[in-house]
């Protein structure tokens, strides 16, 4: 063991740095483990904003946010997660803004919020379309304000579970080369989603679902993992996001003929409409021939230069940079891509795990705020507000606990399997398992899910699985060995995948992000408001119900 903390965060975005924020300034040590510089992490992606009922805009409180939040969920998310979140929310935004996020502002200098999908109010604060690479600089800076230190790029593999607690992390030392433990009286996951799984995704390379897995394989449960949300707006190929910002200013959706589809869609809210309605929409047109070269158009023309170049700066430029479309002159074609899992490591509301001493936030958790469908501008909102209370909570059990003990066998063990991976030298490389991997769960665990496509997906994760256990890592260097790394993310990916096909399958109905057409088109609140919980059992995952914690809001029908 080459250190140890009171706290340990794994994962250094939006959730990690506020985690770390917080368990700091409760007096805990602190330290970080990130496998990129911090101001890297895929939270700098995010785009268009973080929701809080200011009511800069309109009228708003956070009940009525909590409503949306709720309906949103497809009546799948925990309400009391969700009434804290919207309680909290506006606070911790102004939190952000005292430490410095130059938000976008109204003419009289207050924070400005613009309308979001699914929400009844513009409820959702913005940096232009750069709102999420503004909150990594604060939150950096707050970070270096503190000198809270951080093992950067570290890549962290295995927990350490020792007389019950989670009690550190086995990490792969990229720049150095080795194994290093770093214990711990309290471990925070916040190492964010898992959208490589799929091909065409708006997720960073690094998003390949570690804490996710980790937590799996010490015996976590992970809950609601069939629910991963497609963005309606994502480029071909590529998947580089196109913010709901665009048409939170008014950008329309186009088919092929220039129509504005989602009337027959969403005729109330139209392209304002929640994520999975739309992302449905948009196949469905694409698949009745009536999209263009697989996608569909989003115009902002009508918005005017001066408006996209003040608020879709960042959208422009990649418009430009990835498919050469001036969003100013010309519609930008763009098609559903996987954005975000609503699933995770399931936690309470303070981030507690069922592992004493392990925590988890952001998107590796699921607390549930977001049920079977998140809206624009949560996610941002989760890392803060539910980071920060997993750091708060961390931290006081860190305070009140002395010991870390991490037996010398742990970090043996985890050497014996390295050895094992690094001395094979014959084998297939990681890369063609993980393209097939990414290809097959876009076909066959996408927008739209199918009982015969989910199975088969589960036949052609088993043959990867099978595949993967031949692995070959051709490069041997200790030094910066990304081959090591890519191949035991592929590991990690592929737990999760199987998670997500046996929860597919047996959640026999339609709801949110997990649509079943032809079998099961409708929602059963009757048989399915509940969440899937999935553990390893003897290797492989078993399901298991919990019941939806309800506070005020009986399910209705969801209509946009
Ligand atoms: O479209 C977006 O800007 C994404 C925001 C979000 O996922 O919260």
């Amino acid at each position: 063991m080459i250190a140890k903390h009171d706290v340990l965060v794994v994962g250094a975005g939006c959730a990690g740095m506020r985690a770390a924020i917080e368990a700091f300034d409760a007096g805990a040590d602190v330290a970080m483990i990130s496998k990129i510089h911090p101001t890297r992490s895929h939270s700098g992606a995010a785009e268009g904003g973080i929701n809080a009922a200011l009511g800069n805009a309109s009228e708003d409180n956070p009940e009525i946010h909590a409503y949306d939040t709720v309906k949103g969920s497809d009546y799948l998310g925990d309400q009391d997660a969700i009434e804290i979140l919207c309680e909290e929310a506006p606070a911790d935004v102004y939190q952000l803004e005292n430490w410095g996020a130059v938000f976008s502002r109204t003419e009289d200098g207050r924070i400005a919020q613009r309308p979001f999908g699914a929400a009844g109010a513009p409820r959702t604060a913005y940096a232009a379309d750069i709102t999420g690479h503004v909150l990594v600089q604060v939150l950096w800076e707050q970070v270096c304000k503190r000198d809270i230190p951080t093992y950067e790029e570290y890549f962290a593999w295995q927990l350490v579970e020792n007389d019950g607690r989670c009690q550190g992390v086995v990490c792969w030392d990229l720049l150095e080369g080795g194994l290093k433990t770093i214990g711990a009286k309290t471990v925070i996951l916040a190492t964010g989603g898992a959208g490589r799984l799929y091909t065409g995704t708006t997720n960073a390379y690094s998003c390949t679902g570690d804490g996710m897995s980790m937590a799996l394989r010490a015996g976590l449960g992970l809950k609601d993992m069939e629910m991963m949300q497609f963005h309606p707006t994502t480029l071909a190929p590529t998947g580089v996001l196109i913010t709901e910002g665009c048409r939170g200013e008014g950008a329309f959706l186009l088919n092929k003929d220039g129509e504005r589809f989602l009337k027959r869609y969403a005729p109330n809210t139209m392209e304002l409409a929640s994520r999975d309605v739309i992302s449905r929409a948009e196949q469905m047109e694409i698949d009745a021939g009536r999209g263009v070269d697989g996608n569909v158009l989003l115009d902002l023309r009508h918005l005017g230069a001066e408006r996209i170049i003040e608020r879709l700066p960042g959208s422009r430029e990649l418009a430009m940079t990835f498919l050469g479309v001036d969003p100013i002159y010309d519609p930008i074609p763009v098609r559903p891509g996987a954005h975000y899992h609503m699933g995770g490591v399931a936690t309470d509301v303070w981030g507690q795990t069922e592992l004493t001493g392990l925590y988890a936030a952001g998107e590796c958790a699921c607390v549930s705020v977001h049920g079977a469908n998140r809206l624009g501008g949560n996610a941002l909102m989760e890392t803060i507000t539910f980071g920060k209370r997993a750091g708060s909570h961390a931290a006081e059990w860190a305070l009140s606990h002395t010991t870390v003990d991490v037996p010398d066998s742990v970090e043996r063990d985890a050497e014996r399997d390295l050895t094992a991976l690094l001395e094979r030298t014959d084998g297939e490389r990681p890369w063609s398992i993980r393209d097939e991997l990414a290809s097959s769960m876009h076909e066959n665990f996408g927008v739209f899910r199918r009982e015969r496509q989910m199975e088969q997906q589960g036949k052609v994760v088993a043959g990867l699985r099978d595949r993967y256990q031949r692995v070959v890592v051709e490069d041997k260097g200790e030094v910066f060995n990304t081959d090591l790394t890519q191949a035991i993310e592929l590991d990690f990916l592929l737990d999760l995948a199987e998670c997500m096909v046996v929860a597919g399958i047996e959640r026999k109905e339609s709801r949110g992000a997990h649509a079943r057409p032809d079998d099961y088109p409708v929602r059963d609140d009757e048989n399915f408001l509940q969440h899937t919980i999935v553990h390893l059992v003897d290797g492989s995952p078993q399901l298991s119900w919990e019941p939806v914690r309800m506070t005020k809001w009986q399910p209705q029908e969801r209509k946009y």
